[in-house]
């Protein structure tokens, strides 16, 4: 089962972030990084307005974890003891044996290969922790650093999806990508 991983600790030490379980304490750099309207922009939810929705959002993630919904590492950047993004997967699928990718940093460490480190670290889990088959990702079409991020990593872009979701108040096409075990990338 894909959920067997939810047993395990899911901790990872890499070399400049540790990827660890968000946890409440966390709200302060949560509410850092979601609520810049930067690192929003390509998102289908607003930006955080207020500190108690960025507690919310960390008791989304805690429930979700605990749930055996979503795995959603935070990113603690060793340097600083700070929570600078969050990266995980979601949508698994155990019939189809998928799952979806996700990510965000915070503005000012982008740029730096850091989110190359944790994507790459979470596919390698991935790929050697379950039997998940087809890891996925969506991107809006200008949102070019997540593309060149997944292209970087051996995703392959499948095509637009037209008008595939609405997203503040439109219709938008959307690209999808994925990353296949036999690729043989991880
Ligand atoms: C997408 C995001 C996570 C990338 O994180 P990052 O740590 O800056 O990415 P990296 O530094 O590891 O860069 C990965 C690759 O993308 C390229 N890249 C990064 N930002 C770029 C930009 N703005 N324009 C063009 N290329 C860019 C890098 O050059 C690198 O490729 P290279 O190693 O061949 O040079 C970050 O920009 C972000 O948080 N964006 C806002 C949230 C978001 O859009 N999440 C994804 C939703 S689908």
């Amino acid at each position: 089962m894909i959920t067997d991983i939810f047993d395990e600790p899911l901790s990872m030490d890499l070399e400049r972030v540790l990827l660890r379980p968000i946890t409440a304490d966390d709200a302060d750099d949560l509410y850092e990084i979601f609520s810049d309207k930067q690192v929003m922009k390509y998102y289908d939810r607003l930006p955080l307005k207020s500190r108690e929705e960025a507690d919310e959002l960390a008791k989304m993630f805690i429930d979700c974890l605990a749930d055996r919904k979503m795995v959603r590492w935070g990113i603690e950047e060793k340097s600083s003891g700070k929570l600078i993004g969050t990266c995980g997967f979601f949508c698994i699928s155990e019939t189809n044996k998928k799952a979806e990718v996700g990510y965000e940093l915070r503005r000012d460490r982008w740029g730096m290969g850091i989110m190359s480190e944790a994507v790459e670290a979470i596919m390698k889990y991935i790929f050697t922790k379950t039997d998940i088959n087809r890891v996925e990702a969506f991107v809006e079409i200008p949102n070019v650093a997540s593309m060149k991020l997944l292209d970087k990593l051996g995703f392959v872009n499948e095509g637009t999806l037209r008008q595939y979701e609405r997203c503040r108040g439109e219709l938008i096409d959307v690209t999808i990508w994925s990353c296949l075990r036999n690729d043989g990338v991880y």
